[in-house]
């Protein structure tokens, strides 16, 4: 079994594909995101898969994709904002170095919507992410071995201090 060198969780907007990349490309490892892991199993976008299917059957995909990727990948992994909900989730994470990426709401607010569509953010994007960071923090917090503040810093500052902090 190979495990990741480390998973970075985090809310929408906190910058964990865009750091893990440049992580993956520092320490000279893969990258990979659950969400387009979901997306290539499913053969469609998130959103469509929560239209179609709804979310508790996007959180069972995200379960089995998490599992997956934290039992092969050798690399940096990056998971949606919501993976920590599951229990069965947070099991897996147990043994692994796990950085929660801190990010303000003002931060976050300027990289979301520059990205791909959020389904949970579609409406009151602001208030809504407020209420799911306060649900959150705590299984964050939980799964975490290290917790990184990403306010105001670029993704390469971020990197390097998700590298002391590993
Ligand atoms: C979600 C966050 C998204 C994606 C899905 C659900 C969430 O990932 O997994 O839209 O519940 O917060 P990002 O955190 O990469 O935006």
């Amino acid at each position: 079994m190979t495990t990741p060198v480390v998973v970075l969780v985090g809310p929408p907007g906190s910058g964990k594909s865009t750091v893990g990349r440049a992580l993956a490309e520092r320490l000279g490892v893969g990258f990979r995101d659950t969400d387009a892991d979901i997306e290539e199993g499913a053969g469609k976008p998130i959103p469509e898969i929560f239209i179609d299917e709804g979310e508790p059957h996007f959180r069972a995909l995200e379960v089995a994709a998490v599992r997956a990727a934290a039992e092969t990948h050798g690399g940096v992994l990056a998971l949606g904002g919501g993976a920590v909900l599951a229990e069965a989730t947070r099991a897996l994470l147990r043994d692994l170095p796990v950085v929660f990426l801190e990010v303000p709401l003002a931060d976050a607010v300027k990289r979301v919507g520059l990205d791909a569509p959020r389904p949970l953010l579609a409406v009151n994007p602001r208030a809504r992410w407020r209420e799911l960071m306060e649900a959150r923090r705590p299984l964050y917090l939980e799964v975490a071995t290290a917790v990184v503040d990403t306010a105001g810093h670029t993704p390469e500052q971020v990197a390097d201090a998700v590298l002391e902090a590993l």
